[in-house]
């Protein structure tokens, strides 16, 4: 069944109150749910209560026993008569422990959990469970206090008490009206990390993260976020906590990276837990920035909720946007910008560019767990960004503080969000709505011209097709460039264009000779730029160009034309990429990570982006090549950088992160000369590493290659680890990313290393995720690779089709390849689709896949 966005109709009935009674248990949990239902139609209406997996084990309505109810396939329809409003209660029974699905009540680790984002509540109790129905919530929890000392739900604790049978009780209380899918209860065996915050207006906020005991010493700079947090965005958007109690509870089943309930924030641990023995710099910002990202959602998604999940992006393009410029504040913000622009290119332009391109806000859908996609996600929170640009930051502020006084309380619309920042911040966004209506990441082909020592730049806009989308319309957009006279004579200073013409022309002023443009500064607009440049222009503009963004952009174009030049079979000249990144790295010393990230080579996949058609074994032979070539060049300086006192691994400045980062490059480009030594000395990092960062690093750097110190060093990290779930996750995923030839075999067999799982989503990222991500290895000419992921989809699939679904979009990729490869990938798709009972979620994803 599709569900199209046009169909939307508001709801028949709301559901002011809720009082919500579980008896809890492990493989039994009794569920009493007192709805109080108001009608909202005019005529009589029957009410419908959406379930999934429930049988209902008894109806009352206003007290009395009610049989006027039918099953309509999995819901439960409630006939009420002429009554405009009722207490409808309905009793069910549920498994958490056969929840493998990780949806609505499960167990983990023996304790009991929630997710309901976006339709999981219905697996618990029957509910209209759609956003736009918002309820305040009385929950009584009770259960045996051995299993479960720690009794939490949304709100505020209101009572509690014991039973004489063992067990224990608590009542909590939600202020505050929510839709259903921010629902939360945990109950398990959990210690505890307090803190307090003070808000602006002087409330006093009880902090708490809860984890399994032992874990308790890896939560404080999760903590340290969270504060963090809670201050910016009072600072930034005038935002405040409005509980008493803000909880975190980690969990190691999770198939996110984090949800934002109502003052009880469920994390996947990975998302929590960090020490610098287990935790690399990278962990430590991802704690940070989702910790943020959860806590922002306070306002953008729970204040200000979302009316259907066709507007997903409202709250979810708009709290990354937040903790994008959150994490930009606390670190570096070049190095910040220079990360999200690699994901979105990563992650979300295939995505666009694809079988399942959407736009952020989708059309239509089969099931909503598909949409919480690359695209809803970080290209929603770049169309944020361009209105935030075209407004500057106090017409963005007053666009966002009308949106969040006007909504509060309220489920709205991404329209709702346009028009706040229109009046808010005085502009026309009529042209700018196509970002929300159309698919596809828009191209602009440049191009210089010159009349009479005046310089003009014409800009070309197309947006490819896409499916269901053949013809697109010319998208507003604000584009930051600049341009320099190479000789030192005057230049255009950083400017701000907006472009809405499918052409047009930009004046540049007069130049003595072509000036180099830096265009695009800062990625002000998530589009492919076309623009042919000289290596000379390239090489000169990441030596000077103003903006760290455009200087790092400069060296990744060189690298890259250099890169598709020779996988496309041409002779190809290294030296101007080994001189340009000669030069980059002279400024290590002031800014490290800058540094890092810009002499990074680009990855496979992006290389492969740029051909018609992706040949996976040329790119990484002549990616290799580079690298090699790039490390022999500048040995010396590779050496000197390793040879430096590495930071301590408790030191986690930017400037200190960024060092340790460099290394890691060094440790990659030696590695790539095949210098003999070059094996021990890494193996020596391994060795000496006082923290996760550099341990990582070389583990990840040995384990491309077939030496001595490679078998070793895993066996050791092994032995170390192999009782820390998150770090053994490493282990699987650096084994994954190999280079080497036998991956695909590897992997095979880390499938039934004991230590693997399919019930954990994290594991099976680690493993199966990672390998997706390795491009020679997937596309591996026999079809191997394929052949692996669709036999993972197929057994994972009747376990947890949210998972499985997730692992999908790399064999959709197939009109990118060779019709060799194209036509396995398309048969692995076809293999799956062929399996009886599969899900909703795989199905679409498949279906879809296949038609390219
Ligand atoms: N709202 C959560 C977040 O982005 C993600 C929840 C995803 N849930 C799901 N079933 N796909 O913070
Ligand atoms: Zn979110």
């Amino acid at each position: 069944v599709t569900i199209h966005r046009s169909d939307y109709r508001p709801p028949e009935w709301q559901v002011p109150d809720i009082a919500l009674d579980f008896a809890l248990g492990l493989d039994t949990t009794r569920v009493g749910a007192a709805l109080s239902v108001v009608r909202h139609a005019d005529a009589p209406a029957p009410l419908t209560l959406r379930g999934d997996g429930l049988t209902p084990l008894a109806v009352r309505v206003d007290g009395e026993s009610w049989n006027d109810w039918h099953m309509a396939g999995p819901d439960l329809i409630v006939d009420l008569g002429d009554r405009a409003r009722a207490i409808v209660e309905v009793d069910t029974a549920i498994d958490p422990t056969a929840n493998t699905q990780l949806m609505g009540l499960y167990a983990s680790n023996g304790m009991l959990c929630t997710q309901c984002e976006a339709e999981g509540f219905r697996r618990i109790t029957f509910h209209p469970d759609r956003p736009d129905v918002l309820s305040r919530y009385k929950v009584r929890m009770a259960g045996d206090k051995t299993a479960f000392p720690i009794l939490l739900s949304n709100g505020n604790c209101v009572a509690k008490g014991a039973g004489d049978d063992g067990s224990h009780w608590a009542l909590w209380e939600d202020p505050w009206p929510k839709p259903s899918y921010l629902f939360a209860l945990v109950a398990g065996d959990l210690v505890v990390n307090r803190d307090s915050f003070t808000t602006m207006s002087g409330r006093k906020v009880e902090l708490g993260i809860w984890v399994r005991a032992g874990d308790e010493g890896r939560t404080g700079h999760a903590m340290q976020a969270l504060k963090d947090s809670m201050a910016w965005d009072e600072r930034v958007y005038g935002r405040e906590y409005d509980l008493d109690l803000f909880n975190i509870v980690a969990v190691s089943d999770f198939n996110m990276g984090a949800m934002e309930n109502k003052g009880l924030n469920i994390f996947n641990t990975r998302y929590i837990l960090a020490d610098p023995d287990t935790a690399t710099d990278l962990d430590y910002d991802g704690v940070q920035g989702v910790v943020a990202h959860e806590y922002f959602h306070n306002w953008s998604g729970n204040r200000v909720t979302c009316r259907d999940w066709f507007q997903l992006s409202l709250k979810e393009g708009f709290t990354v946007y937040r903790d994008q410029s959150f994490s930009a504040d606390m670190g570096s913000a070049p190095v910040k910008r220079i990360e999200d622009v690699r994901l979105l290119r990563a992650a979300q332009f295939p995505e666009d560019a694809g079988p399942l391109a959407h736009p952020i806000r989708p059309d239509s859908y089969q099931e909503i767990s598909n949409f919480y996609t690359a695209t809803v996600y970080n290209k929603g929170a770049e169309i944020i960004r361009m209105m935030a640009t075209l407004l500057g930051p106090q017409r963005f502020r007053a666009g966002t503080d009308l949106y969040f006084d006007r909504h509060d309380g309220e489920a709205a619309t991404c329209e709702d969000f346009v028009r706040a920042m229109e009046e808010g911040g005085a502009i026309d966004l009529t042209q700018f709505r196509r970002w929300y209506e159309q698919a596809g990441t828009p191209r602009l082909k440049l191009t210089l011209s010159e009349d009479q020592g005046q310089w003009a730049l014409d800009v070309v806009q197309t947006v490819p097709p896409t499916p269901g989308q053949p013809e697109k319309l010319p998208m507003m957009m604000p584009l930051r460039i600049a341009a320099f006279d190479r000789s030192g004579g005057a230049s255009l200073p950083d400017t701000l264009v907006t472009l809405t013409g499918a052409t047009q022309r930009i004046a540049l002023g007069a130049f003595d000779g072509r000036p180099a443009l830096s265009v695009n500064r800062g990625f002000s607009a998530p589009v492919i730029v076309d623009f042919d440049r000289a290596q000379g222009e390239l090489a000169w503009l990441a030596a000077h160009d103003d903006d760290p963004f455009a200087r790092y952009e400069a060296l990744q174009q060189l690298m890259l034309d250099t890169l598709v030049a020779a996988a496309a079979g041409n002779e190809v000249d290294h030296r101007a990429v080994v001189d340009a990144v000669a030069q980059t790295l002279r400024g290590r010393g002031e800014d490290p990570a800058f540094v890092a990230e810009a002499v990074l080579l680009p990855s496979e996949a992006f290389i492969g982006d740029q051909m018609l058609t992706v040949d996976p074994d040329a790119i990484r032979r002549e990616r290799l090549a580079l690298q090699a070539a790039i490390g022999r060049a500048l040995e010396e300086e590779w050496r000197a950088i390793l040879a430096g006192k590495a930071p301590p691994a408790t030191d986690l400045s930017p400037h200190a992160k960024g060092e340790r980062r460099l290394r890691g490059v060094a440790l990659a480009y030696l590695a790539a000369t095949g210098i003999g030594d070059i094996p021990a000395l890494v193996f020596g990092v391994f060795s000496d590493a006082d923290g996760m960062t550099e341990r990582q690093a070389a583990l990840a750097t040995l384990a491309h290659g077939d030496s001595d110190e490679r078998a070793h060093a895993l066996d050791i990290f092994y032995q170390r680890y192999r009782d820390n779930p998150l770090v053994l996750d490493k282990w699987f995923q650096v084994q994954a990313w190999s280079m080497r030839p036998d991956t695909v075999e590897a992997v095979r067999q880390l499938a039934e290393h004991p230590d693997f799982t399919l019930s954990n989503p994290n594991r099976v990222r680690s493993l199966y995720g990672a390998f997706t991500g390795n491009q020679a290895a997937f596309h591996q000419a026999d079809g191997a690779g394929y052949r692996l992921i669709a036999d993972l989809v197929i057994a994972l699939d009747p376990r947890n089709p949210q998972t499985a679904a997730r692992m999908i979009p790399p064999l959709g990729r197939w009109k990118r390849f060779d019709e060799a490869r194209a036509a396995m990938m398309r048969a692995e798709l076809e293999r799956i689709l062929a399996q009886p009972g599969l899900s909703r979620d795989t199905t679409e994803q498949a279906s879809k896949s296949l038609l390219g």
